[in-house]
């Protein structure tokens, strides 16, 4: 029988394609935009990770989402570092959440209340952040020349050692929790991570508008 792990990168691989595929992060790893025009991206990030690590904070103690709270991997300290050295110290003030954002972070709230959809939301994330993001991180540092301490952090899994370690254990708690869930919540967590899929690639396409429209 398929795990439910596999399952769910088989079910999800297309919308990861669009994903991966988004004009954004083609015109991004191309190295055809501005430092400010990544930082974008970054402060997008910056609203997103402060929704999804705070749900985490919320369901720590919770008996099935509590399995996939990890503090190591809390984005935030990360983001301020590198929106610090892309913007410097006044960023704060420069940046604000997009539409597409917006409506990412309500989903995300929304998903406090439901074990299914906080994991679908946080898989979507945080598996990507940990194995594309590697090669974007490499890709970024050769552009921009980012080093390590702010610029390109949000990558950077310090607190969290052997990254294939982490990952397989994640999959194996994607796994027991698949185990818990009859056919009809499975199917339901999968349409959830097609839909973080869709507002993410959403909040891609928003940011290449925003940059053309200035160009
Ligand atoms: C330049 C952009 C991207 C590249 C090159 C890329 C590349 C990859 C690669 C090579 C893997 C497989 C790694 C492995 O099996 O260990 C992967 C996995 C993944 N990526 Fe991406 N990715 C990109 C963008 C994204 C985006 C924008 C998202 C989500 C919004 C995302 C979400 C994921 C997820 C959830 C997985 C884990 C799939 C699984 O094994 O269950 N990726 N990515």
């Amino acid at each position: 029988m398929t795990s439910f792990s596999e399952a769910l990168r088989n079910a999800t691989w297309g919308d990861h394609e669009a994903a991966e595929g988004e004009s954004y992060l083609k015109e991004l790893m191309g190295g055809r935009l501005s430092a400010a025009e990544y930082g974008e991206m970054v402060a997008q990030h910056h609203f997103a990770y402060a929704a999804l690590d705070g749900v985490s904070r919320e369901l720590a103690d919770h008996p099935v989402a509590g399995r996939f709270v990890f503090p190591e991997l809390y984005r935030e300290p990360a983001l301020e570092r590198d929106l610090a050295t892309i913007y410097g110290d006044g960023w704060r003030d420069r940046i604000a959440p997009s539409k597409a954002t917006r409506t990412l972070v309500a989903r995300i709230e929304q998903m406090a209340g439901w074990p299914g959809g906080y994991v679908a939301h946080h898989y979507t994330r945080y598996m990507g952040d940990l194995s594309g993001g590697q090669f974007i991180r490499m890709e970024l540092q050769r552009i921009y020349g980012y080093a390590k301490g702010g610029g390109v952090d949000f990558y950077l899994f310090d607190q969290v050692g052997s990254l294939p370690r982490f990952k397989r254990e994640y999959r194996s708690r994607l796994d027991a929790f698949g185990e818990t869930l009859d056919e009809r919540e499975r199917e339901r967590v999968i349409r959830e991570v097609k839909l973080a899929y869709q507002l993410n690639t959403e909040v891609l396409a928003e940011l290449l508008d925003a940059v053309r429209a200035v160009a």
